[in-house]
Formats: C-alpha cells, structure tokens, sequence
C-alpha cells in the first residue's frame, strides 16, 4: 500500500525519518506546530545541525518528495501513514511529559474522522510502557469514533545517535515493530520493505509494550555500559600503574562483552541516556519495582563530575581565580547539542569553586552562550582560548582538538596542565615537554 506517509514531529528524529523516506520513493508530509521550523526547512535549512541531513533536505525538495505543514487534516488526507515523532521531555521528578504525544493523538483522531480507508498510526516517540495502547490507542479511538482494523497501529522504537542519525536510518542494526495487532504490524513492514528493498534489516515484530521496554532498556543498558568503564576509572586512578583505556581494550575483546561504548570519560549526556535512564526507573517505582542497576549507572555518571574536579585540583591546587580553558560543550563531538551536557555541568562546578572559565566548542557556543551567558569568556578559536590559561580541561572529544601540539599550548598557556576527560592524547607526550597532564582513569604512577 502505502506511498504516501506522514511526519509528526521535525525534530532529528522526525526530520531525518522524513528526509529518508522522502528520498526512496515515498511522498512524505512532515508536520511541526512550530511555524518558525516549517519556513526555515522549506527553505533548505534544517533547524538542527546533523551530518549530511541539509544537503539531503535540498534532494528532497528540489524532488518535490517533501512538504511541510502544520495543519493535521492536511497531512492526514495526504498520507495512508503516519509517523509520531514528537518529544517526550521529563517533568521535574524525572518522570515522563507526555503531552505533545497525547496532543497529537488528539489532532490525528480529530483528523481521522473523516478519512476514508485504513490507516496506521505508528509512534515512534520513546514513550513509557504501556503509553501506545493506553494513552494513544484510547485518544484515536474517542476523538475520531473508529476502532483497531479501521486504523492500525504500531511502536516503533528508533535506535538513532545524534550525529549519526541518517547513517543510522539506512543502516540500523534493527527494526523492532510493537503492534496492537497482525494487519498493524504487516502494514507497518510493507514500508519498511519498500525502503530498504532486499536489505531489511533483521526485524523483530512484538507486542506494543514489548517494544516499548526495548527502546528504554537498550538506552539503559548502554548508560550502564559507559557507568561501569566509568567506575572502572576511577579505581584506575587510584591504582599505580593501570589505565582504564588498555583495561578496556582488554575487556572488549571478548566478544561477549564487545570494544564499544567502553570509552571512559566526563560521562553520558544528550538528550536520551539522562531522561530515559531517570524515566525507566520513575517507570519501575510506579510498578513497585527498583532498577538498582540502573540506580546505580546514573549516580557513577553525576560522580564523574567531582571526580574531574578533584584531579584539576591536584593538577593546580584550590581553582580560586585560576582560569581554566575548556576544550568542548557539546554532549559529544558532532552536534551543536549541550543538552545534559556534561562539559556544561563541568563547567558549572569549575565555577561554583571560583574558577575564571574559557570555554571553545567549533559548534556549540552559541547554544552554551543561552546557558552559561557571560559567567564564562567564549573563545573563537584553540589558540584563544589557551593564552593565558593556568589549565586545559578536554571535555568533549572533537576530532579537530586531536590536532593539537603540547609545544604551542605550553607556548600559550600560563602553566602548561592538561586534563584529559575524554583520553584524546597520550599524556606522557605532554610529559616529555615538561606539561603536567592527566588522564582520566590513568593512573600515571608507576607500579
Ligand atoms: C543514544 C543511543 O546511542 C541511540 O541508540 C538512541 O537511539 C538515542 O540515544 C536515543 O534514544 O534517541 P545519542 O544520545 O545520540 O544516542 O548519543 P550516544 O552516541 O549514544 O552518546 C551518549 C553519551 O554517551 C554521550 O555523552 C557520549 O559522550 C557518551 N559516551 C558514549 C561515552 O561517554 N562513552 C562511550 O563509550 C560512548
């Protein structure tokens, strides 16, 4: 059946998702409540920094494949499908906001009174277990009068990094369909075997809440994979003679336990590990039950933090009016995003023990400036934010910062130091030069 589709939603999940789609064969609506978003990707310009998506945005509508509005009668009548891909924020308590997915339900059931023939509803928004069937199922069927088998629908979880996002949509390692029923989930595969042709990737079809859990327990699992390299660090530190990055290359080889997600540093941040992580265990407390693992990946990721803080410390004693240079904001390199940041977080401790802050990223200042405003200087390049500088801390590990010479930073700096949350450089390079550096989980002593 269907060709043409709907996206609810334009954030990087939902653009991404539409750009794809748009440029194999489907004719996408993308829609957003956001004017200000609609005319800046009509326009070509993606609302978000994410690898390759602006030149693909450009393909899409020179083709003619994708339009954007934010009326949902429209995107309704144009589509046989729809995507859900608005955000799922955290309330202060950490648990799950879930009005923009029970909004939208509310605009689609509206819209679907009126349109004839089947259609499918599938979210894809990362919702707590249950959300799809009680939440979403119960608000079609009351706004638009119809019930399961005149519409279909699916949870299908996305496994997209940021940064990655289009990399990820046509080469997942996955496809997981929760469906209320057998016509849901085999309409939902029909366009899933239209865009990847003969290379659909291995696909599990489930219950609804099935793959709910999936989407929040693989984001917990990872945050805890990162949490115990990151435990394994700090014992690392206080071990002479060991380093957390060979412990690490050791522990991946084995292939149960595999290399990635095993680099050790600042900690998790973004927009997914943090929220779903605090979501899966407010989720389990409502169900009576502890995630102490899970308890227990978030609090090894705020130590961190006050971790890195005491090795510049003992790099150069009481931080009180020093100025410490910050290479990096975002949440990881590749993105503008400082959400849940832990540069940012860094950055913030470093000033509640009065350290004077520069700080450079090569694409998020400007959403750090909105943070951290003139509690910091901003620095338009390495070099700048160096001179002068009595500490370098490497929060975030750009690839451009891997570039950089000990001999023009000890040129630079006022006291050549080097902190390296994210294990970019060889520290005893620096050392050679007379440049006192750190790396984290290093233990830089000798047996
Ligand atoms: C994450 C997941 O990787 C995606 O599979 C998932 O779809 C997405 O969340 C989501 O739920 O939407 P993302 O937040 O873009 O993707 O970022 P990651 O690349 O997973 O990195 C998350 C954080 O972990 C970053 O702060 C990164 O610096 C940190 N990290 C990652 C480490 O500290 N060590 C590692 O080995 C890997």
């Amino acid at each position: 059946m269907t060709e043409k589709v709907a996206v609810i939603g334009l954030g990087y999940v939902g653009l991404t998702l539409a750009c794809a789609l748009a440029s194999r064969c489907f004719q996408v609506t993308g829609l957003d409540v956001d004017e200000e978003k609609l005319e800046k990707i009509r326009r070509g310009t993606p609302p978000i920094y994410e690898e390759g998506l602006e030149p693909l945005l450009n393909h899409v509508l020179k083709l003619g494949a994708l339009k954007v509005t934010s009326d949902y009668q429209e995107a309704v009548r144009e589509s046989e499908a729809c995507f859900i891909c608005v955000g799922t924020p955290s309330n202060p308590d950490g648990s799950v906001d879930l009005r923009y997915v029970e909004e939208t339900a509310r605009m689609l059931g509206k819209a679907l009174k009126d349109k004839p023939g089947y259609y499918l509803v599938v979210v894809r928004s990362t919702v707590p277990p249950g959300t799809t069937r009680n939440l979403v199922r119960r608000i079609l069927e009351e706004e638009s009068g119809r019930s399961i088998g005149d519409f279909g629908l699916c949870f299908n979880p996305e496994f997209l990094r940021e940064g990655k996002a289009l990399e990820d949509t046509f080469n997942p390692d996955r496809i997981v369909i929760g469906c209320v029923d057998r016509e849901s989930g085999e309409k939902l595969l029909v366009i899933y075997r239209k865009f990847y042709g003969d290379k659909l990737p291995p696909t599990l079809i489930t219950t609804l809440v099935n793959a709910e859990l999936i989407k929040y327990v693989s984001n917990a699992f990872l945050a805890t994979k990162i949490s115990f390299i990151n435990m394994v660090s700090q014992l690392c530190q206080a071990l002479p003679g060991a380093d957390v990055k060979v412990v690490a290359e050791g522990m991946g080889m084995d292939k149960r336990i595999g290399r990635e997600f095993l680099a050790a540093g600042l900690g998790w941040g973004g927009s997914c590990f943090p929220k779903d992580a605090l979501g899966l265990l407010r989720f389990g407390e409502e169900l009576g039950v502890q995630l102490p693992i899970v308890e227990a990946a978030i609090k090894v990721n705020e130590s961190q933090i006050e971790h890195t803080v005491k090795l510049a410390e003992e790099l150069i004693g009481d931080l009180g009016g020093k100025l410490v240079a910050v290479l990096g904001l975002a949440f990881k390199p590749g993105t503008d995003d400082i959400r849940e940041s832990r540069s940012i977080r860094l950055v913030e401790k470093l000033l509640e023990r009065g350290a004077r802050v520069r700080v450079h990223d090569p694409k998020a200042i400007e959403n750090a400036r909105k943070v951290l405003g003139e509690r910091v200087s901003y620095a338009g390049s390495i070099e700048e934010c160096m001179r002068g500088a009595e500490l370098c801390i490497l929060a975030t590990e750009w690839p451009q910062y891997r570039r950089i010479n000990a001999e023009t930073l000890k040129r630079l700096m006022k006291t050549p130091a080097l902190l390296d949350g994210r294990r970019l450089y060889k520290p005893e390079e620096f050392r050679e030069i007379k440049f006192k550096a750190i790396g984290l989980g290093d233990s830089n002593q000798e047996p």
